[in-house]
């Protein structure tokens, strides 16, 4: 059984889905709930089983410990982008001193629901605050780290749909410099 806690647009349920897993998909947002469930609404066979419901990351309680194969997940970027307005939980909401301190309960609970010795991944970016950069990635790398996981590998990917990709890339290629142009994928082993 596959997690996806923040299932968004529901990505990751169709990726499961199309490769024959099952998988559980979790949102705060009841709209995210409703676009996950017409995303998934297609045939294919074989296919896995998507269950998708309601819910806050930093408490998993209806999912047994130790029963997750692997996790793959996208929590917002602290409130780079906004994903409701105002409901109570979304941590799309939170300054990123908040939102590292929301990400422990989360980070814990990936821990509590994973199987001994399988795979998290997380899906984490940057962001930049009064011309300064702030590596919140990484902190929540280590949030991840201290719960327990080791960190098995670092993926980083071209970022894509923002609003200053286009700046950094230009300046990156005219300057050979890698600038913030791309997320983390940390992959954790329990
Ligand atoms: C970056 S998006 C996920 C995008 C997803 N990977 C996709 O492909 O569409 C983050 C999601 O986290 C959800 N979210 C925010 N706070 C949450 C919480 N406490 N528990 C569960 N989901 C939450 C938001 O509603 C949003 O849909």
């Amino acid at each position: 059984m596959l997690l996806d806690q923040f299932a968004g647009g529901g990505t990751t349920l169709i990726e499961a889905k199309l490769l024959n897993r099952n998988i559980i998909g979790v949102d705060i947002n009841p709209q995210a709930v409703e676009l996950c469930r017409q995303a998934v609404d297609f045939k294919f066979s074989p296919c896995g089983n998507v269950y998708i419901r309601q819910g806050n990351a930093q408490n998993l309680s209806f999912i047994n410990n130790d029963s997750i194969d692997f996790i793959a997940t996208h929590p917002p970027y602290a409130n780079i982008i906004k994903y409701s307005s105002g409901l109570e939980g979304d941590l799309s909401l939170l300054n990123v001193k908040d939102f590292l301190e929301a990400m422990k309960p989360v980070a814990a609970e990936c821990y509590r629901v994973l199987k001994k010795d399988k795979f998290c991944a997380v899906l984490m970016g940057d962001t930049r605050q009064k011309g300064c950069m702030i590596p919140m990635s990484f902190d929540v790398m280590k949030i991840f780290q201290n719960v327990g996981f080791t960190l098995k590998e670092v993926i980083i990917k071209e970022q894509h749909n923002c609003k200053a990709t286009g700046y950094w890339k230009i300046n990156s290629i005219k300057y050979n410099f890698l600038l913030i142009a791309h997320e983390y994928l940390f992959v954790f082993r329990k």
